[in-house]
């Protein structure tokens, strides 16, 4: 469908082109020089006073897989995550033989991950809380890294939303690049998401333990790189560790370097398309604007312009009749336990999902991308307002 405005906005430039053609040229395509380099530049990037270890591997799906092998979930284990997230947050725990334990969210207006309900649904068996900063908005993670503290809890963060935020990580409101306050931290670089290789993740940590651990179980466990051994620096290798082929290729790595180089920019832009809804959707009191007063915590990235719609409106008439003014929308997320697979299985647990169920019907994300322009931004808004009468 040719939409007037889509969900979002994916503009490859030449420079894009350029890199990717520049990797395949170089006759090196799998992990290597430039996949090096992605890392680096996303490392000095997070944090370029104390740059995290950095590993570029599939997707984020894996990275969150990888992330709990590491951090040692396994059978008997249980991870607290927000049952508002994408269905990729829970598999990477079930993955393991692990128990996911859904949490709520925190309010109408924040929905992150709710401090209180971990705390509640925290048991002998609780190994890890894993906080997804929804929408690119930070996790309350003062108070859950107190909880991690008290109870001995490993936090990864799924930070596929929020590249080059910043959350608070204390009382004294110490900004820190979010996917480097939890344990592990995770990002996507899916089609969609403020940057992009098509396919693509990073796995971020502070700890050398862990990095050591991440490091290995990319490549199958190996002691030494493909890369090692063509550069004459090794000509064996041991495998110490049960790992995965979770590599990222150099042709993605190029890409992701090149559109590194553009995130900050259009992190600002998104920036400023968020405040010319929020102005607009004032004027629509009937719709709820989650996140609409709270404080940046540093450095945004907004990702999502997810909205709540009045309670008993149909939603997919909302949809459709968008759609018929070539507004394309989208519903971030169906929780998790709403899913068929994930409502059977005895490893999950739903139990006091309450604002989750009462948000559900009536969540709605509206079009998000750096280039859209405040007329754009109006048109939607008068669209919603449209879509909204007798619906
Ligand atoms: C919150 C969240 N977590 C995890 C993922 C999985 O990312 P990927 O598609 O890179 O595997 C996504 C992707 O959309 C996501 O939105």
């Amino acid at each position: 469908m040719n939409w007037r405005i889509p969900l979002s906005d994916l503009r490859l430039t030449q420079e894009d082109r350029d890199a990717v053609a520049a990797a395949l040229e170089s006759n090196w395509l799998t992990m290597g020089e430039r996949t090096q380099a992605f890392e680096q530049a996303f490392a000095r990037a997070l944090d370029p006073a104390e740059p995290p270890y950095c590993f570029a591997v599939g997707n984020c799906t894996l990275a969150l897989h990888m992330a709990m092998v590491a951090a040692g979930v396994g059978p008997g284990d249980e991870v607290i995550l927000p049952s508002l997230t994408f269905v990729a947050t829970a598999n990477a725990v079930l993955y393991t033989g692990a128990t996911v334990v859904l949490a709520d969210v925190a309010s109408d207006t924040d929905w992150t991950l709710c401090p209180q309900d971990v705390r509640a649904k925290i048991t002998p068996r609780t190994k890890a809380i894993l906080p997804v900063h929804y929408a690119g908005q930070p996790c309350d993670m003062v108070e859950l890294r107190k909880i991690a503290e008290e109870f001995k809890l490993v936090i990864v963060e799924d930070n596929a939303h929020g590249p080059l935020a910043d959350g608070w990580i204390d009382a004294a409101h110490t900004p820190r690049a979010l996917g480097t306050i939890g344990a592990i931290g995770c990002f996507s670089f899916f089609s969609n998401k403020n940057m992009t290789t098509g396919e693509g993740g990073m796995v971020v940590t502070r700890d050398p333990q862990l990095a050591e651990k991440l490091r290995l179980i990319r490549a199958h466990g190996m002691t030494t790189l493909t890369m090692d051994r063509h550069k004459g620096h090794a000509f064996s290798y041991d495998v110490v560790a049960l790992g995965f082929n979770y590599r990222i290729d150099e042709m993605r790595a190029a890409l992701g370097l090149s559109q590194l180089s553009r995130l900050v920019a259009n992190n600002a832009a998104r920036a400023a398309v968020v405040q010319h809804y929020y102005a607009a959707l004032d004027a629509l009191p009937a719709v709820t604007v989650p996140f609409r007063h709270r404080p940046a915590q540093g450095r945004t990235a907004a990702h999502i312009l997810p909205v709540l719609l009045p309670a008993g409106v149909h939603r997919q008439t909302v949809q459709e009749r968008l759609r018929d003014a070539g507004v394309q929308t989208s519903i971030h997320y169906r929780p998790i336990h709403t899913f068929t697979y994930h409502g059977n299985t005895p490893l999950v647990r739903k139990e006091g999902l309450e604002m989750t169920d009462i948000l559900t019907p009536r969540i709605l994300t509206l079009p998000l991308s750096p280039t859209l322009t405040p007329d754009e931004v109006v048109f939607v808004v008068q669209a919603l307002r449209n879509a909204l009468v007798g619906a």
